[in-house]
């Protein structure tokens, strides 16, 4: 059976490290609170001259080089954002261009934080249809720039950074995608949005003004949706699997909140030493979260090649899927 083989993973953060204690300069926060109520420490912010193509690019290249391939070697380039470098065209687009990709198809996915399982998953299609034999997937977010940096509740959330991986078909053995699940549910739609901006709202000065064109969050709804989002999808793909927790060796969540992170845990009744956390050190990087986390892991050596990873995610939308890889 043809499966695709996660070959190469990346990432990137940017240079300038902003611990918690910065943001209580200028905002009613403390630390403290943030790290209680969150389990963040600092978050990267990129540099006023980056884009969230350069980011990308960035992660993509060292997931080639880990890979041992080239950018002509890849037929197939899905960017998982809300946060291109402008409206139109793709964000893909110029990250293709930064590559040197000259003739794969190159699109993005707009999923929110569930978005690189939403890129990984169609990248998957791809694959095992053969209509692609090595896709590259990058989670990327340059999120400093859509938050409103006068409200509390949301500006200690966030952080910018990237992840890729690449994808390789493979006929033998037993590496690879074994499980995706995606779902969407539109009824939250509003919990998680920039209301302007679009159609619905063509961004005016007033607009600007209010900041319509930065992210609003309902947090606790987001909180509640997160908790229950991420243990069903994790179930599904378990029972899909016909394994169960204790079969797997790393949970890669999406990094949004310890506190969520936690109770997914406990209602799993999986090992909290299987979870993997980047969370305090890079805040919430939305479709960057998790090819971050999955490529520090690979680094350390905590992931090795071989072990059999769950990763879900859950975000605006609500979006939110799961998957199971053996890497
Ligand atoms: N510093 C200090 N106090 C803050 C604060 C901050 N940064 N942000 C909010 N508060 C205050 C609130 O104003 C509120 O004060 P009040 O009781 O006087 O009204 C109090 O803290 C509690 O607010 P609440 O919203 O109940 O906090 P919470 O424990 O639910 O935590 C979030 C808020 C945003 C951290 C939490 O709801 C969350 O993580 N939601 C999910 C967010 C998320 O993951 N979004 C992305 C989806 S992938």
């Amino acid at each position: 059976m043809r499966r695709s083989v996660v070959v190469g993973t990346g990432s990137y953060l940017p240079a300038r490290v902003v611990p918690n204690a910065d943001l209580a300069t200028f905002l009613d926060t403390t630390d403290g609170w943030i790290r209680e109520r969150t389990g963040i420490g600092a978050r990267r912010i990129a540099a006023d001259d980056e884009v969230t193509s350069d980011l990308a690019a960035h992660a993509a290249r060292r997931a080639l080089d880990r890979a041992q391939l080239t950018p002509e070697d890849v037929d197939l380039l899905i960017v998982a954002t809300v946060t291109p470098d402008s409206p139109m065209p793709a964000c893909a687009v110029r990250v293709q261009k930064k590559l040197g990709i000259t003739r794969a198809p190159a699109f993005d996915v707009s999923a929110a934080c569930a978005g690189f399982l939403f890129g990984l998953t169609i990248a998957d299609q791809f694959i095992r249809c053969g209509t692609a034999r090595r896709a590259i997937v990058v989670g990327v977010e340059l999120l400093s720039r859509i938050i409103d940096w006068t409200d509390r509740t949301t500006a200690v959330l966030f952080g910018d950074g990237a992840g890729a991986v690449v994808l390789e078909a493979n006929e033998s053995g037993d590496r690879g995608v074994e499980v995706v699940k995606i779902h969407t549910d539109g009824a939250l739609a509003d919990a998680l949005a920039i209301p302007a901006g679009g159609s619905a709202e063509p961004l005016t000065a007033a607009g600007l003004a209010a900041q319509r064109n930065k992210v609003h969050m309902v947090g606790q709804e987001v909180f509640r949706a997160a908790i229950k989002g991420l243990g069903d999808v994790a179930e599904e793909v378990l029972a899909e699997a016909k394994i169960t927790v204790k079969d797997v060796d790393a949970f890669v969540f999406h990094q949004a909140n310890l506190r969520i992170l936690d109770a997914v845990a406990e209602r799993l009744h999986l090992d909290r030493e299987k979870l993997v956390l980047v969370l305090e050190e890079t805040g919430n990087t939305s479709s960057a979260s998790i090819p971050i986390a999955l490529d520090a892991a690979l680094r350390s050596g905590r992931i090795r090649q071989g072990d059999r990873v769950l990763m879900a995610a859950l975000g605006a939308g609500v979006s939110w899927g799961g998957a199971l890889v053996r890497v």
